[in-house]
């Protein structure tokens, strides 16, 4: 009989599109055959034997990292060529970010790499290289900078500016809940992202607090474009596909409506408006289902938002974003700039002082840690709490570009210039 473990193993061995559930079954039928033959194997060993799955696959389901650099040796901390790695700083549902330095620079970067028991999975392979030519032509100085993407010792990775404070959800974690004008000054950041990625047609599908990221100035930017859907693939999106993070989820992205656009992450980001100033997200439920039924046709709780624990302003804010219909919701970032500009511009006591901000959270020169009190959180490296849905990530993700399997890198974009870099052939990425 398969133990508890075995059986989350195989679970997580079919959620990850590893092994069909038929095939599982068939592996735990012979294990129980075995078993009534007086020989105990473990389901693990099993898929081992038959060649089911291959070491990426094993090492993931048995370790749960993503990716497994030994950075205690050379090798390991040289594996993508061009930088030094020194150590990992987070995980999330499909890559791990590492630390490192460029060997010529000595800049300091993220690189954030592909786990590789995808790497069999045309379709995640090609949304990652989207994603990672995303952050490299995308400049905002709201947005995390893509420097450089490719693949190197066969892994795909893509080098980002690295982002020396903790996520605004380490924030959360660590106080609860945060201040109106902590909470204003993160949105009003994020909505001027948003609104440089809609001004390129692009929505971004996965706002929440976790992918919004401080920096030891107080200066917020917005990281993760895995599920963003570009204007040139406004057609493709198909009905019935979700994707998103069920806590965060408008109504429309819950439904798997095709047409989803702007209004959606105005929605997303009033949900982590509201996470940030109440201290809890807005719906919560037994399992990811039951949550994203709620988006779609529950109210926002009352006693919380009318408790007077919020201001009217931010009450108002809350519900315009997180309205069920778009058309009541804020059209675009603008109009919600334009409010919330006003509102900071309009109270003395919202005004936001980013020395406030260092002197709480970055008190010396490492601002992430200790004196802080605020720091990556580990959860930060040990996956996600909130589900985020994945299973039809890759249907996002089709490209007209195709994934090429060789070395395919460009050099530092800070080292180079923009486009002498690109030592990929342009044809690959566009
Ligand atoms: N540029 C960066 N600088 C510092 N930390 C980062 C950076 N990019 C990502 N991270 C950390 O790694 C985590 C996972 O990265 P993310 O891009 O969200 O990956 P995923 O697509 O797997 O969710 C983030 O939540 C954040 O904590
Ligand atoms: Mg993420």
């Amino acid at each position: 009989m398969a133990s508890r473990e075995e059986m989350i193993l195989a679970v997580k061995a079919v959620q990850n599109q590893f092994l069909t559930q038929d095939l599982v079954q068939q592996c735990m039928d012979i294990q129980r055959t075995l078993a009534e033959r007086g020989k105990e194997i473990s389901l693990i060993r099993i898929f081992e034997k038959k060649k089911l799955l291959d070491k990426h696959q094993l090492h993931f389901l048995q370790t749960g990292e993503g990716v497994s650099l030994d950075l205690s040796t050379p090798q390991g901390r040289k594996a993508i060529e061009g930088y030094l790695i020194s150590r990992k700083i987070g995980q999330g549902g499909m890559a791990t970010v590492y630390q490192a330095r460029t060997s010529e620079l000595r800049d300091l970067a993220a690189l954030k790499i592909l786990f590789p028991h995808h790497y069999g999975n045309k379709r995640f392979v090609e949304g990652f290289l989207n994603e990672a030519k995303l952050m490299y032509e995308l400049q905002h100085e709201n947005l995390v900078q893509g420097s450089d993407y490719g693949q190197s010792s066969g892994y795909y990775y893509m080098a980002l500016e690295h982002v020396d404070g903790p996520s605004v959800q380490d924030m959360i974690d660590e106080e609860g809940r945060l201040s109106e004008e902590m909470a204003l000054h993160v949105i009003l950041q994020v909505a001027r992202c948003l609104e440089y990625l809609g001004s390129k047609g692009i929505t971004h599908r996965d706002i929440k607090p976790d992918n919004m990221l401080m920096t030891s100035s107080g200066q917020i930017k917005l990281c993760d474009l895995g599920f963003a859907k570009g204007a040139d693939s406004a057609g493709e999106g198909e009905e019935g596909i979700t994707c998103g993070t069920v806590q965060y989820i408008s109504p429309e992205q819950a439904r798997g409506r095709s047409d989803v656009d702007i209004r959606s992450d105005i929605y997303s980001m009033g949900a982590t408006l509201y996470h940030l100033v109440i201290g809890e997200v807005p719906f919560s439920g037994a399992d990811g289902m039951e949550v994203m039924a709620k988006q779609v046709l529950e109210g926002l709780s009352s006693d919380k938002t009318k408790s007077g624990m919020i201001s009217h302003h931010m009450h108002y804010f809350i519900e315009k974003m997180m309205a069920k219909e778009r058309e009541i919701r804020y059209q675009s970032p603008r109009e919600l700039i334009e409010d919330l500009e006003a509102v900071v511009e309009g109270h003395q006591a919202l005004q936001f002082e980013p020395d406030s901000v260092k002197k709480t959270l970055f008190s010396g020169e490492e601002p992430e840690r200790e004196r802080s009190g605020i720091r990556r959180s580990g959860r930060r490296e040990g996956g996600r709490r909130q589900s985020r849905v994945d299973g039809k990530r890759a249907e996002t993700r089709r490209r007209e570009g195709r994934a090429r399997s060789e070395t395919s890198r460009r050099s530092s974009r800070r080292s180079q210039g923009r486009t002498s870099r690109l030592r990929l052939r342009r044809k690959d990425k566009e």
